[in-house]
């Protein structure tokens, strides 16, 4: 193991950043391994050859399980358990010391190019996936990357933009995921992102990286740039960026040891990421070769076949149009059927062992099966071509019991480094299934997409699967799900809107002039549809199952650590086993603050036999409960009768309860800028300045007042400020005395 003081100053800025595209650097001298770092999230992309990190280069073959947004619409932390072992354990075998993923941004609109490689809306459900793909991964004696830290939601401008968000917000919704998995399984690394925050750079941001993540949650890993991430490596390490990649072939390594030089940079702060880095090395080291190859491919298949099955949700099956009897005579339309789209591209990119067609699948199935393409995938504007595709649709449909039509997004239309700019499914595809539904009621849609798109055609097909990107085994996950082998139980981790124009950010996405102002505050996602009574083709948290789930004899209380205990019994009413996610939400009205309608704050996967019933406990964690109080820079818990919703989705709520939580006590300091109302409020002083008051007013005439009868005063004075009130009592108020009150106020009750 490296001392620090075995290293000389320019060995020490040479660690600061890689030694390649992939790799840190080795010291020879003092025995310092090199290690490769490589993505990720939803596979290991290994490239033997050289680096780059678009997907564009060969990488090895690795599973390529579904991506986060298809494994986070499973809402199981045990399921994203599970594959981060499986990943973790192709990243050991590859000798790769860190994954980097997962990504837990929030999906703030549904047009950032990258959110198939995000988990949800919802800072909770990110969060607590999050932190179970990590632990999956680092049970393998390999690390992760969570990343891209912060507030980084969209591809457009990227590297320069500016997500300029209140600090309420911020915390609240885009780091409370990052938190939740620093908190709960400690990555080895973070990834700060390129964007800047509040005109900061992610990669210069002193408040950020250390601050935040260090002092205030905890974390005991390192910092690393997202690949290309550093404007100035100098205040990078200052704010605590330990670890810039790729290399930048020396360049910033002679900057740090300038800066040292000539006093700018003090070495012990060069000292404290230094030590970070060994620390990884050390971890990594240690860690290394705890998985023997070779890979068992079948095996991992297997997981992501499983992974798949859970990722798919069940929007729409009218009359029990699904599953399909594997006698019936079945038309497959659609060219995803035939070249599955599976996940997105950009630097995620995986190279699959293995690739399972959905077609080949329902064959396996139903062999008889017809097929047509439908559509072409590419970019073409040949209208006799489209017109011969869909006829030879139209043509396989009007034969058939049942068709299931593939459509989607296809693949350039989603991809790191930009975003969409519609959420509609293309023209021709629509056109197509319209053309179809003409001939054949009976249609199955089953939708290829890596982040939501509008659904025109809702009430007109009887069955809509939305089987978002899944990965190198969804075709087969798709047949599991269509004739029933595998019931589906996905739910929406992000709502579906009726219109792009409906979504929360529509008018400030994305920003302008590299400036992005997250106008919408908290009202991300479904707090936005909820607060403003909106209509959404799907809630958040919706999907259907081939069974049906009732839930019974829900109750709540604060247990003995101060969070709520909810419990509630949920039974499985249909005649096939099944799985429910059960959701908790939480509200308190009226509150001091602006709050969302409801806001999930806990949420249980349970499998359930047909007829069985068990009884779920569901946590709400006090700390989830708390809103960030700008006034003390401090999360606080409001006291009051919280309601709390135990729900099938955030749109179907199945038991409302109540629950009376203690809050926090807020002691502001008083200044002659506090209001009389805050005063009055003040624990110590309060209950002086309202006898004082009473005195007063004692003395007035009720007979001549204007004011209408029953008017309260406090109401109408409550908001003059103390220094204004003394200079204006006149002889009422006697001189120093509001001086006084405010040194008792103080005095009385010490603030931080
Ligand atoms: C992406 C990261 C990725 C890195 C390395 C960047 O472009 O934002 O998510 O891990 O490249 O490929």
């Amino acid at each position: 193991m490296t001392d620090l003081k075995d290293l000389t100053l320019e060995e020490k800025a040479s660690l600061a950043s890689g030694s390649s595209f992939w790799y840190t650097q080795p010291i020879e001298r003092v025995g310092i391994p090199s290690f490769m770092l490589t993505d990720g999230p939803h596979g290991l992309r290994k490239q033997p050859g050289s680096g780059d990190n678009l997907g564009i280069e060969a990488s090895i073959p690795a599973t390529c399980f579904p991506p986060l947004v298809g494994m986070g619409s499973s809402w199981d932390p045990e399921l994203l358990e599970k594959v981060g072992k499986a990943l973790g354990e192709e990243t050991s075998i590859e000798n790769v010391a860190v994954l980097l993923g997962p990504g837990v941004n929030i999906k703030r609109s549904p047009l950032c190019g990258r959110n198939f490689e995000y988990i949800s809306e919802d800072p909770i459900v990110a969060g607590t996936l999050g932190a179970a793909y990590v632990n999956g991964v680092q049970s393998q004696g390999v690390g992760t990357s969570l990343k891209h830290f912060a507030a980084n939601n969209q591809e457009e401008d990227r590297m320069r933009a500016s997500s300029n968000v209140d600090e309420r917000t911020l915390r609240e919704i885009y780091l409370r995921g990052f938190q939740r998995v620093v908190e709960d399984a400690q990555p080895w690394t973070v990834m700060c992102s390129y964007n800047k925050i509040n005109d900061v750079y992610a990669s210069e941001n002193r408040w950020l990286l250390t601050d935040v993540l260090r002092d205030e949650w905890g974390f005991k890993g390192l910092v690393v740039s997202d690949w290309g991430a550093v404007a100035d490596r100098v205040n990078g390490i200052e704010a605590g960026l330990d670890l810039e990649m790729p290399s930048s072939g020396g360049s910033t390594d002679a900057e740090i040891v300038a800066a040292v030089k000539d006093g700018s940079l003090d070495e012990s702060e060069l000292d404290i990421t230094t030590q970070r880095v060994l620390d990884l090395i050390n971890k990594a080291t240690e860690g290394a070769g705890k998985v023997e190859g070779p890979l068992d491919v079948e095996a991992h298949h297997a997981v992501a076949r499983e992974a798949a099955g859970r990722a798919m949700v069940l929007l729409r099956n009218e009359d029990n149009l699904l599953p399909l009897s594997p006698d019936a005579s079945i038309a497959v339309i659609g060219a995803f059927a035939d070249k599955p789209r599976y996940q997105g591209a950009g630097s995620s990119m995986i190279n699959p062992t293995k690739l399972d067609k959905a077609l080949d699948a329902i064959r396996e199935v139903a062999p008889s099966a017809t097929y047509a393409k439908g559509f072409s995938l590419g970019v073409t504007d040949d209208k006799d071509e489209a017109a011969r595709l869909r006829d030879e649709a139209v043509a396989v449909a009007k034969d058939a019991d049942v068709a299931v039509v593939f459509i989607g997004l296809p693949a350039r239309l989603e991809s790191e480094g930009y975003d969409r700019t519609s959420i509609d499914l293309p023209a021709d595809q629509l056109e197509v299934l319209d053309a179809v539904l003409e001939v054949n009621p009976n249609v199955v849609v089953v939708l290829s997409n890596g982040s939501v798109v509008t659904l025109p055609f809702r009430d007109r097909v009887p069955a809509i699967l939305e089987a978002w990107l899944l990965g190198q085994a969804g075709g087969s996950a798709t047949a599991d799900v269509l004739f029933g082998k595998v019931n589906p139980s996905g739910k929406l981790t992000e709502t579906v809107p009726l219109l792009l124009e409906d979504t929360p950010a529509y008018l400030n996405f994305p920003g302008q002039f590299s400036e992005v102002n997250y106008g919408e505050g908290l009202f991300v996602g479904y707090r936005w549809y909820d607060a403003r009574n909106m209509e959404v083709t799907y809630p958040f948290g919706y999907g259907l199952s081939y069974t049906t789930f009732e839930y019974s004899n829900a109750s709540a209380g604060v247990n003995d650590d101060g969070d709520i205990e909810i419990s509630v019994d949920v039974t499985n009413t249909g005649d096939r086993d099944g799985r429910e996610v059960v959701q908790v939400y939480t509200t308190l009205s009226p509150s001091m603050v602006q709050r969302p309608v409801r806001e999930l704050k806990a949420f249980a996967s349970v499998e359930l036999a047909a007829g069985e019933t068990k009884t779920v406990t569901i946590v709400v964690r006090r700390k989830d409960l708390a809103y960030w109080d700008v006034r003390v820079s401090k999360w606080i818990v409001e006291g009051g009768s919280y309601t709390v919703d135990v729900a099938a989705s955030s749109r179907d709520i199945r038991e409302s309860l109540s629950v009376e939580v203690d809050g926090d006590a807020v002691v502001l300091p008083l200044t002659e800028d506090s209001s009389l109302a805050e005063a009055m409020a003040h624990p110590v002083v309060g209950p002086m300045l309202e006898q004082a008051l009473a005195g007063m007013t004692a003395g007035m005439s009720q007979e001549n007042s204007m004011a209408p009868e029953g008017m309260d005063m406090m109401s109408m004075m409550g908001s003059l400020p103390l220094g204004r009130l003394a200079r204006m009592g006149g002889s009422m108020i006697p001189d120093g005395a509001i001086e006084q009150l405010i040194a008792a106020a103080n005095g009385a009750v010490p603030t931080e």
